[in-house]
Formats: structure tokens, C-alpha cells, sequence
């Protein structure tokens, strides 16, 4: 490559513009970094018309993004428009002409990655998706390459910003989730239409790519269970801190005997774990692995300047790949590993009933426990009067063992009314 490298983007809205800036602000660290300079060559957008905040010239801008990954003067494409189509066709595209791509595109990585890898990797360029997961936060590249040559058993994330910003609303301020939402809606944090987040939707498409990388098994967005944190209530988060845990969102990709587990649901953990303490629209991963132990990343997981920096790493270590003919560190072969139902995970659960105050209703309640193989930890009771509440907290048992409970205290003449039931993670595990 003579001269500097030419970079097309695909996209300047939030992120796109901000990489744009960070590209000029940064320019002398970054041609340092990168071997030569970076120049951003074109800009596919939707509306060429529109301003925008950033020094590119206006005649660098177009309408037609296919003229663009077909623009034979480009070297690197970085893709930052969202959504399946036309990126993916457009991605294809530029690896298949020879251009390595940085995309920032969680919803294609996790649901087309595997192709698009193996096209990269037949074409002999790279695919770089850092910011396609928790932002700015490295997590790609350590799970790819630090952690490369160790076993990962677990990684729990918090990797949606709005929600753990509506949670942390909820147990500060003890609001309801309704007005929590309504607060991150005003702020910013939530879109008008918050369903992708509050329904655990974009968390699940991190939780694929997590567990893609992490265990070298292809995984898509629709293999991953979802619950998101509609149902969680004033009253859960007031109760789990009673009994010293916060609850969060998680995305949980681990392990499990014949297969891996592939999850976000919301979850109780306990005050003293390091994930306790990730507040507001932060994110953070923990990951467990056999050698190295345990370790959290933290940081921003969304915004333009997070995104940017991430985004930009990446297009360092593309351009850096192509000024010396080299091709940065491969996906791998991925396999087929079964992904095992929630049925089959396991973790310790909370659980509030509301029963009958009256003598023997403890022993029935304990009975169904017992007959199902799930060993109760705790037990405490809230408030007198005609009913009780009883809130117990189980040790490990597994998700199906804790569905039959349920089932049968639900047909225990004494038990009410079966309420609440979280999961409890990082405690016994
Ligand atoms: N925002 C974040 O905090 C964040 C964090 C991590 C990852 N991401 C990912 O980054 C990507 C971009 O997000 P964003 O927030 O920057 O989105 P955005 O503000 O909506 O920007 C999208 C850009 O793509 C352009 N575009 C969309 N469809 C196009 C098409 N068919 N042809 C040409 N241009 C098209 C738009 O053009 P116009 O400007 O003309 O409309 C706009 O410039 C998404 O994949 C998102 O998931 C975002």
C-alpha cells in the first residue's frame, strides 16, 4: 500500500460521525499506529444532503453504498448503518473484492458471523467486530486472542446499558420499572421504542456473539433464550437487596455437560460480586476460565465516542494487516456444540409465596421442595395476618426440578399465590 490507507464508511450517523472525528482528532497517533496515515476516502449514507459534524468534504459523501464497496481505490470498508440489509450484502461484497471490513453491526454478526467469517477467511481479509459487543469495551479481541490459548467456562455480561440504567433507577430511587423507563426515555439512554432492550432482544444478539467467540461453536441470535426485566418489580429488587443481592440483566454464555447454555434473563446476584456494583448505563463482563480464573471488563457499552474507539482499533489493526500483507488472527474453524434448553441450566432461584398463615403449611411447602430434588437454603417470612409471605432462596438445582416445584405449589391448597421467582447467580456457582 503507497500512501495512506483509504477507508469507506458505510453510515455518519451517531457512531459513524463520531469515528470521523476521532480519525481527524487522532490522526498522528493513529498513522503512528498504524504504519501509514488514514484517510477516509468515501461515505455511504442515506441522505447526502443532510449536515453533519464532521470534516469530510461534501463531495466524498453518496447516496449509493454498493458504488462505494465496489470503489476499487478503497482498501478498508467500515460498516456502521445497522440492521441486516443491505449491510450484509454490502459486506459480502467488499470481502469478496479483497477490502477487509470493520463493522460495528451486532443484529448481522449474530445472525449471519459464521458465513461472513468464512467468507473473510476465504478472501484472505479481515472481519473485525469489537464494537458489535459492549461498545467500547475490549472484549472481542481478549476473548480472541489474550484468552486464546485457555478454556472459557463462563462469561456473565451486563451488556445492555438501558436496562441496567432502568434497574439501577429502580433500587436507587425506588422507582417503578414504568417511570425508570420513562426517566432513561427523557435522558436518552432508552429509544421511543425500548422492546428491543427491555425485552432482553439485544442483549440475546450479544449473548450469541459472546458465546460464538468464546466457545468456537456457532451460535445464533434465535439459539438463546430470552427473558427480558418487564416483570421485575419494585418489589423484587427491595426484596433481593433485603437479602444482599442487586438484580441485573445478564447475558450468560457457559459450559454445561454435552453442550453450552446460551441465556439473558434477569438475575439476582449477590452484593459482594463485582457485577453487583456496575451501576447506570455502565456495562461489564465477567468471564471465568480455567487458568486464568475470574476477571470483569468494564466500561461504556454504547455511545458514538465508545463505539468510535473501539471501531478505530480495529481499523488500525486492518490497515496495519494490509501495509504488511499480513491478515490479523482468525475466527477458526467453528463447530456444532448442542445448545442446551433452560431446562437443563442450573443455578440457585428465589421465590415468594404468598401462603396461608396457619400451622403445617411450612411442612407442605417443604415436602414439594423436597420431592423435587430442590434443597431450600433459606427461608424467611414477611408480614403477619391472614396471609404470609415467605421468601426462600434455593441452593443450586436445576431450571426443570425448579418448574416442576413451582407446578406443585401451585397446587398446594395452603400456597396462595406463587409470585416472584429469579434466578440467583455468582453465589453458590
Ligand atoms: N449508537 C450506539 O451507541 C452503538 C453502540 C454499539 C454499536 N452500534 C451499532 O452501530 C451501528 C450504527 O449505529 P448508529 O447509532 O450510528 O445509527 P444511526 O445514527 O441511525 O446511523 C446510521 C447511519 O447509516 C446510514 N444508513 C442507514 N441505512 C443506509 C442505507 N441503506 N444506505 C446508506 N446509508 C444508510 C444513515 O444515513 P443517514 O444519516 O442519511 O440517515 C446513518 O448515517 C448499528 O449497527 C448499531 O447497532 C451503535
Amino acid at each position: 500500500m503507497s500512501g495512506p490507507a483509504r477507508v469507506g464508511l458505510l453510515g455518519c450517523g451517531n457512531v459513524g460521525s463520531a469515528l470521523a472525528r476521532l480519525i481527524d482528532e487522532h490522526a498522528d497517533v493513529i498513522a503512528a499506529r498504524a504504519g501509514v496515515g488514514i484517510e477516509i476516502a468515501r461515505v455511504a449514507v442515506r441522505d447526502v444532503k443532510k449536515s453533519r459534524d464532521v470534516r469530510v468534504p461534501p463531495d466524498r459523501f453518496t447516496g449509493d453504498p454498493l458504488d462505494l464497496v465496489r470503489d476499487p481505490d478503497i482498501d478498508v470498508i467500515v460498516e456502521m448503518m445497522g440492521g441486516v440489509d443491505p449491510a450484509r450484502e454490502l459486506i459480502t461484497e467488499a470481502l469478496k473484492s479483497g477490502k477487509s471490513v470493520v463493522t460495528a453491526n451486532k443484529e448481522l454478526i449474530a445472525r449471519h458471523g459464521p458465513d461472513l467469517f468464512a467468507t473473510a477467511a476465504a478472501s484472505g481479509v479481515d472481519l473485525l467486530f469489537e464494537a458489535s459487543v459492549a461498545g467500547g469495551i475490549p472484549l472481542m479481541r481478549p476473548l480472541r486472542e489474550s484468552l486464546a490459548g485457555d478454556r472459557i467456562r463462563r462469561v456473565m455480561g451486563i451488556v445492555n446499558g438501558t436496562t441496567n440504567f432502568i434497574l439501577t433507577r429502580m433500587s436507587d430511587d425506588h422507582m417503578s420499572f414504568e417511570d425508570a423507563l420513562a426517566d432513561a426515555q427523557r435522558l436518552g439512554y432508552a429509544e421511543p421504542d425500548p422492546s428491543a432492550d427491555v425485552q432482553g432482544d439485544d442483549a440475546a444478539a450479544k449473548a450469541a456473539i459472546i458465546a460464538t467467540i468464546a466457545f468456537g461453536a456457532r451460535v445464533n441470535v434465535d439459539d438463546v433464550y430470552r427473558e427480558g426485566i418487564t416483570s421485575v418489580s419494585r418489589d423484587d429488587i427491595e426484596s433481593a437487596a433485603i437479602l444482599g443481592y442487586a438484580v441485573k440483566l445478564l447475558a450468560v454464555a457457559e459450559e454445561l455437560e454435552g453442550g453450552i447454555s446460551v441465556r439473558v434473563h434477569p438475575a439476582m446476584i449477590p452484593v459482594h460480586h463485582p457485577l453487583a456494583s456496575v451501576r447506570d448505563a455502565f456495562n461489564a463482563v465477567f468471564i471465568e476460565g480455567e487458568a486464568v480464573g475470574e476477571l470483569m471488563l468494564y466500561g461504556r457499552g454504547a455511545g458514538g465516542g465508545p463505539t468510535a474507539s473501539a471501531l478505530s482499533g480495529d481499523l488500525i489493526d486492518a490497515v496495519k494487516n494490509r501495509v504488511s500483507g499480513a491478515k490479523g488472527a482468525t475466527i477458526g474453524e467453528l463447530v456444532e456444540r448442542p445448545i442446551r434448553a433452560i431446562d437443563d441450566s442450573e443455578s440457585q432461584f428465589y421465590l415468594l409465596m404468598e401462603v396461608a398463615d396457619r400451622p403445617g403449611v411450612l411442612g407442605a411447602i417443604a415436602n414439594e421442595f423436597g420431592e423435587h430434588s430442590v434443597s431450600i437454603k433459606s427461608m424467611e417470612q414477611r408480614g403477619m395476618g391472614e396471609d404470609a409471605r415467605l421468601v426462600f432462596v434455593t441452593h443450586r438445582a436445576r431450571e426443570s426440578a425448579l418448574r416442576a416445584t413451582l407446578e406443585a405449589l401451585r397446587g398446594v391448597e395452603t400456597v396462595h399465590r406463587v409470585g416472584s421467582v429469579l434466578r440467583v447467580l455468582g453465589d453458590e456457582d
